[in-house]
């Protein structure tokens, strides 16, 4: 079991290394862009076969990602999306004290990890087509007041439970059909809010998803 274990981990860092991921049709396939070398598979690759299922299906819409600290994730957005805008949300200055509060309270999390050491221009410089990236720093759901538009994928990664509560909210009635939202942490037991978030959210909605065996769990909302 672990030898398996061990050969598949260094398959599929070869091939992503030589920018590939594994496709539909179990084929692997060349993948628009090269993947970071310390990326997660698991996430990476269900991304590419969304983003492969987006394109076929003509899915219109912008991208965005609440929760987007140094901007990795939302550089593989930007290199996938290159024609489509990319909101970026986030304090760009690590948790805000009100949500901590609520973490602190719930029991969900101890909110202590630090994410202030990033800052806007830190991330744009990351980006492949920064002129594509909408900028809204500062507290969210505040900053997503004047925005009026469309999305076909949604990257929720703000951890804690209020901003990923006020994420479902702001953006699934938002979401194209056929559109994905990724809600990460939902299997992390240092960030229990965001189980809890996505639960109770689609529970009052009626909404299905599927949740991910990457690292940290991510549940996929599909509309
Ligand atoms: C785990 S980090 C995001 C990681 C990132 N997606 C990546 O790929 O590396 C979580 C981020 O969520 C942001 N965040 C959490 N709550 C927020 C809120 N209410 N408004 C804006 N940003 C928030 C934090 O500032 C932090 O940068």
């Amino acid at each position: 079991m672990r030898v398996a274990r061990f050969l598949f981990q260094k398959l599929t860092r070869v091939l992503a290394g030589n920018g590939l991921y594994l496709s539909k049709s179990l084929n692997y396939k060349q993948s628009p862009a090269p993947l970071p070398i310390n990326f997660d598979y698991v996430r990476y690759a269900t991304l590419g076969l969304c983003f492969e299922q987006l394109v076929a299906r003509q899915v219109p819409g912008n991208v965005a990602e609440l929760g987007v600290y140094q901007g990795d994730f939302a550089k593989r957005l930007n290199q996938l999306f290159p024609d489509r805008q990319l909101y970026l949300f986030d304090t760009f200055e690590g948790f805000a004290d009100q949500d901590v509060s609520t973490e602190k309270a719930s029991g969900f999390s101890t909110g202590e990890q630090s994410f202030a050491n990033t800052s806007v221009e830190l991330v744009l410089r990351k980006m492949p087509h920064p002129q594509q990236c909408i900028v809204k720093k500062g507290f969210f759901p505040a900053t997503a007041a004047d925005v009026d538009d469309t999305f076909c994928f949604v990257s929720l990664d703000a951890d804690l439970y209020d901003p990923i509560l006020e994420g479902l909210r702001f953006f699934y009635p938002r979401l194209a059909l056929g559109g994905y939202i990724f809600v990460h942490d939902f299997n992390n037991d240092e960030y229990r809010g965001a189980r809890q978030a996505v639960t109770e959210f689609c529970r009052a909605e009626g909404i299905g998803f599927t949740p991910l065996p990457d690292s940290g769990g991510t549940a996929v909302l599909c509309k």
